[in-house]
């Protein structure tokens, strides 16, 4: 093992000489907001994804709530949401004008129980936000569900740029739209950004008018040559285009995104064929269509997990906790409902996950000392 493989960060991006270059381009060029680089990601995502139109935005938070004011929510709505996420996927229902109604998941994925999906159909859904757990698709059964009562659904795609389903790629068929993260861990990286994919021409539009105060144009139309000159606001919008300084990133990285994916593949492999040796702690259900996005395991019942964390870290192995519930926040504590069948899953194993350093880079060997210091480090 050689030196390197002594220190294990929990996610840094990978970034190369072509990714720097691209991006100086852009400051050469001198148009560093939205313009034609921000384009061309959109264009090329719409490709890769099969999705009708793209609309890149300044993160997966901004596409979220985009997404749902387009549904024009009456106040206090009652949208569904994991409560197994990160609290923007219940926030954005908040800033839509909704109340997130949290709903439990299943113990070997992580991801959205289709029973408590029926559940809290049965008493009574607005709209419904998925979300892709480490990257993995949600049951198919949950889109036939909500298709099957009228109920909007929104995908938080965040870990799921390069997962499949039974639709194919994660294009927003079937549904509102996908709202995909760029941010610095995740599996492409614009440093902070988004994209909403959707087959809805109409919340393309909607989409493209909120990232930019509501505006009917952007400043790509307005300050290029001969670009126009008249233009309205429609209703107040956000703030949340994406520059073409960060689209450039994202765009040198779509070049290697295919080849990211498979090392990605090959480490989540080691680390599953690793774990099995280890006794106390389980990787989540293996999934073929994922984009594996993190490497999630559960400790078993009674082993202290900041020990574990505290024995990583001391041997310079980074970790994350994906997710702390939603129902353990102050804020949805008070503010959210739970849904019919309470949260017991997500209760029981709020302390249980523990997700090890994945990334592009990642090299094998830094793999296997993941897997020895865990496996003097679970009891
Ligand atoms: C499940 C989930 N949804 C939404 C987000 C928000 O993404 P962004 O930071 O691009 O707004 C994250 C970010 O990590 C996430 O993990």
């Amino acid at each position: 093992m050689s030196l390197d493989d002594q220190q294990v960060p929990f996610s840094p991006p990978s970034v190369t000489e072509g990714d720097i270059e691209r991006v100086v381009e852009v400051l050469r060029s001198r148009w560093l907001s939205t313009g034609a680089v921000s384009h061309e990601l959109e264009e090329r995502l719409a490709e890769r994804l099969g999705a009708p139109f793209v609309v890149a935005v300044s993160s997966c938070t901004a596409a979220l709530e985009i997404s749902l004011r387009s549904l024009r929510l009456p106040p206090g709505a009652r949208v569904g949401v994991p409560a197994w996420t990160f609290v923007a996927s219940a926030s954005s229902i908040v800033h839509a004008g909704g109340t997130p109604v949290l709903l439990d998941v299943e113990p070997d994925s992580l991801n959205l129980s289709p029973d408590a999906v029926a559940s809290a159909i049965d008493a009574g859904l607005d709209g419904l936000v998925v979300v892709h757990f480490a990257g993995a698709p949600v049951d198919e059964s949950i889109h036939a569900l909500a298709a099957g009562a009228g109920i909007p659904v929104v995908e938080d795609a965040a870990h799921a740029l390069g997962a499949t389903d039974h639709r194919g790629q994660m294009s927003g068929a079937g549904t509102v739209g996908a709202c995909f993260s760029f941010y610095a861990t995740k599996n492409l990286t614009s440093a902070e950004g988004g994209a909403l994919a959707t087959h809805d021409e109409d919340l393309a539009r909607f989409a493209r008018s909120q990232r930019l105060h509501g505006l009917s144009n952007d400043a790509w139309d307005r300050y290029r040559v001969g670009g126009r000159t008249d233009y309205d606001m429609l209703e107040p919008g956000l703030k949340a285009n994406l520059p073409d300084l960060l689209a450039a990133l994202a765009c040198s990285q779509l070049d290697r995104f295919d080849e990211m994916q498979a090392q990605r593949r090959a480490l989540v492999e080691r680390y599953r064929a690793g774990l099995s040796e280890i006794a106390g702690i389980d990787p989540l259900r293996g999934d073929d269509r994922s984009a594996d996005h993190l490497m999630v395991a559960l400790l078993d019942e009674g082993i202290d997990r900041t020990e574990v964390v505290g024995c990583l870290g001391a041997a310079g192995i980074g970790t994350g906790i994906h997710f702390r519930p939603l129902h353990r926040f102050s804020w949805f504590a008070e503010h959210a409902e739970i849904g019919p069948g309470g949260v017991p899953v997500s209760e029981a194993l709020a302390d249980r996950a523990l997700s090890l350093p994945l990334h592009a880079e990642l090299r094998p060997g830094q793999v296997d000392r993941v897997l020895d210091v865990l496996a003097d480090a679970v009891p």
